[in-house]
């Protein structure tokens, strides 16, 4: 018989096809941002379920799934929307998608940079409008050309970014938990402390998990180590900003612009960043080409097989 597999949302056809051959797949043709207790109900009889970042499977959810489920494949590398360690007393294993998204996301993370750097958004604006006069002051930016890029979090998708960064003649300098070996840190410099980092970060990017550790790191009292005038961006979780000292920052400018891709409780967007012309934001596009976003839920519908074949995946995260 048939393993049966819940798929909490609307996948690309190829991919939906894949799951129903494999799996008596509750699939949803709606799209349908399910509540809680849906997916509660929806899981009764399932062996598995396919997620998304878009659903909150906390303690409570966990405990309340039917013992037959055994797996949580997400539908992203990020799985702070998963309570894994809930799931793990549960002997429920996590999965997640990494490697596959790293590239688009890197493009994202380069494309915020460029759009806060370069008053993309005030452009946008201006030639949409009949009365654009071109000055030699008009819509003045920042150049990356010789400027110091911090990452914060230098996995795939910071190294990814270093790269491109790179070759648009931009100083790399980075903190992670533990320092990169030589081949791996590529010229980039290390830096022991988030102060260290903020404070030679003419732009920086956050590109790290979000975890206890990570939670509101940029907040009032380290948004003071940037030098003044600096561009922060986000392309990781919307966790990690504590957006009304963030706002205060664009309004006195100690903060010239943000880019910013994720934010805490999407969809919903901090009001204070919508009216702000320095503000360049997109509505979490990281992973939105059609080539990684096939190749995430093709490796999300792997992990499923892979453990229901041999009773682990590589992927697991728990
Ligand atoms: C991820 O995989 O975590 C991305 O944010 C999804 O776009």
């Amino acid at each position: 018989m048939k393993k049966k597999v819940l798929v909490t949302r609307k996948l690309l056809r190829s991919n939906e096809e894949r799951a129903s051959k494999l799996w008596d797949a509750k699939l949803n043709l709606n799209d349908e941002v399910y509540s809680q207790q849906k997916i509660i109900e929806l899981s009764q009889g399932c062996d598995g379920i396919l997620s998304s970042l878009t659903e909150k499977i906390d303690e409570k959810v966990i405990n309340s799934l039917p013992p037959s489920v055994k797996i949580i494949s997400n539908f992203a590398v990020g799985f702070g929307n998963i309570d894994h360690q809930a799931a793990k007393k549960r002997n429920i294993i996590v999965t997640n998608t990494p490697d596959v998204l790293t590239d688009a996301t890197a493009e994202i993370a380069m494309l915020l940079i460029l759009g806060a750097c370069r008053r993309a958004k005030e452009g946008m604006e201006f030639a949409r409008k009949e009365n654009w006069k071109w000055s030699a002051d008009f819509l003045i930016g920042k150049q990356l050309t010789g400027s110091r890029l911090g990452i914060l979090g230098m996995g795939r998708i910071g190294r990814a970014l270093a790269k491109i960064a790179k070759s648009f003649g931009m100083e790399i300098h980075y903190r992670n938990r533990s320092r990169l070996s030589p081949e791996i840190e590529n010229g980039a410099k290390f830096h022991e402390s988030i102060k260290s980092l903020f404070s030679v970060s003419d732009v920086l990017s956050i590109c790290c998990p979000a975890t206890k550790e990570t939670k509101n790191i940029v907040n009032k009292e380290t948004l003071e180590y940037f030098p003044t005038g600096a561009i922060i961006t986000n392309v990781a979780r919307g966790d990690m900003i504590e957006d009304e000292a963030m706002v205060e920052a664009l309004a006195n400018r100690k903060i010239y612009a943000i880019g910013l891709d994720v934010y805490k409780g999407e969809p919903k967007i901090n009001s204070g960043y919508l009216n702000q012309s320095t503000a360049f934001i997109l509505p979490h596009l990281g992973s939105a080409t059609k080539k990684t976003r096939t190749a995430m839920a093709d490796l999300a519908i792997s992990n499923i097989d892979e453990f229901f074949n041999t009773g682990k995946c590589k992927n697991t995260i728990n």
